[in-house]
């Protein structure tokens, strides 16, 4: 086993500098499920009924959420991504649902998904095609927005493609001033920054007070070098995008791809920590109709779910790399943290990993509690700035622990003549 003497290090991030869009939405990472990754654009109902971009599509993961402990487990918004409208807007300009695969329209599929107590979303363009070519929102901003707070949506995800770039921060802004203008609630996804990268860096503040969430690069893949680069682009802009993160606006580095294809059990393991620990929306792609029980607990998992949703909003950062492990730490309300320790080595078999506190180090000094939530729970027990706590991580595994300080206050009670109880609050040293 190899050690590792590990210091860990609580980097200091300033609050959210700027407000975010102020429609009461996202105040922690929206949770829900998106078509994109698992099924795309898929539009052949004809030969393959059960899999294309249909109405059905929809009903069918809205019952399954239901059904299967998705909605008890927080997961809310059933997404429709591209490939959904008819190559026409109707004629007075609007766009309209492919009436072949979406015979009831989409008001009816939202009155169905909010009769299950679930929130429908829906996808247009900044730009005037969306990326599969059916038409964009560009100088329709207004009608479209109308049109999807008619039908009672609850989210839009909006793209950026076929969009002049030096545009893209006054189409995004005239989007969300349109959505705000319906009066309806609508959450805001934009993928504004994605597309300005190339070009200059964006502009965080203005982007947190437009949207709810935001991708920053790369569409997800169903791969483990796709979860790598997302992780390794948001390490090395940590410092650019983590403040910018916060209740009611969060990065996005795009769907949980777990339940497919592409990942081993450890990878799913480290997407979804990695995901609760960047606070990134929770949006699954993958086919709720036929998933592995142990996929399943791992998306239900509660205690990754807890960190992913902590009332404190702040996004987690990657702190150190050291022989080929990974660490990653997210602050939590209540002065906890959240530590992933990635195995990014993979070649060989499970590695040692040590975490030692130091002196000073204030959340295990005197004492910390430390829990481990991955590869499988176990209380790790109360631990002092001077012991060592082991994990055995998988390669490309991570393993995931909660630390909860002990506080030098001791609460214990005291009876009074009156036998009403009372809480105080003694100093133990
Ligand atoms: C519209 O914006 C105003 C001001 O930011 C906000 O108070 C209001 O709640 C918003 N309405 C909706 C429906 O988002
Ligand atoms: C955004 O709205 C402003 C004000 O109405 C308008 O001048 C501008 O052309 C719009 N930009 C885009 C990209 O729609
Ligand atoms: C970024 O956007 C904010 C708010 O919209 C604005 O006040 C600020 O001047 C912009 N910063 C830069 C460098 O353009």
């Amino acid at each position: 086993m190899i050690c590792v003497l590990f210091l860990l290090r609580l980097l200091v991030f300033i609050r959210p500098a700027a407000e975010a869009l102020d429609n009461g939405l996202a105040l922690t990472p929206t949770m829900g499920w998106l078509h994109w990754e698992r099924f795309m654009c898929n539009i052949d109902c004809d030969k393959d009924p059960d899999n294309c971009i249909s109405e059905r599509l929809y009903m069918q993961m809205a019952d399954m959420m239901v059904k299967e402990g998705w909605k008890e487990a927080g997961y809310e918004y059933v997404c429709i991504d591209d490939c959904w409208p008819s190559h026409q807007r109707d004629a007075r300009g609007r766009l309209q649902a492919d009436p072949k695969r979406f015979p009831g329209g989409i008001k009816k599929l939202a009155d169905y998904i909010h009769s299950k107590g679930l929130k429908l979303g829906i996808y247009a363009d900044v730009g005037k095609n969306t990326c599969a070519g059916y038409p964009g929102s560009l100088g329709h901003y207004e009608t479209d927005a109308q049109t999807f707070a008619d039908w009672n949506v609850d989210l839009l995800k909006f793209d950026g493609c076929y969009m002049d770039w030096t545009l893209l921060g006054e189409g995004y802004i005239n989007m969300s001033k349109a959505l705000n203008q319906t009066g309806r609630s609508i959450l805001y996804s934009c993928e504004w920054p994605l597309y300005e990268w190339p070009f200059k860096q964006p502009n965080y503040t203005a982007i947190r007070e437009t949207c709810n969430h935001w991708r920053n690069f790369n569409d997800v893949y169903d791969s483990w070098s796709s979860i790598k680069t997302i992780l390794d682009w948001t390490a090395s802009h940590q410092d650019v995008i983590v403040p910018s993160a916060g209740s009611g606006g969060w990065n996005d580095p795009d769907m949980l791809v777990i339940g497919n294809f592409g990942l081993s059990h450890d990878q799913q393991e480290s997407q979804m920590a990695l995901w609760a620990i960047m606070a990134a929306p929770l949006l699954m792609s993958n086919d709720l109709r036929d998933i592995c029980p142990r996929s399943k607990g791992l998306l239900q998992n509660k205690r990754i779910i807890d960190i992913s949703q902590d009332p404190l909003g702040r996004q987690g950062y990657h702190t150190i790399k050291v022989d080929s492990f990974e660490v990653w730490e997210r602050p939590l309300s209540q002065n906890r943290l959240a530590v992933a320790v990635l195995n990014r080595q993979e070649i060989g078999g499970p590695r040692g990993f040590v975490i030692r506190a130091v002196p000073g180090w204030k959340i295990c000094d005197p004492q910390c509690n430390v829990t481990q939530i991955l590869p499988q729970y176990k209380e790790l027990g109360v631990q002092t700035f001077k012991s060592e706590v082991v994990l055995s991580v998988n390669p490309s595994g991570t393993a995931l622990l909660t630390i909860t300080p002990i506080s030098r206050f001791r609460t214990y009670k005291l009876h009074w003549q009156d036998t009403s109880v009372r809480h105080k609050q003694e100093t133990i040293l």
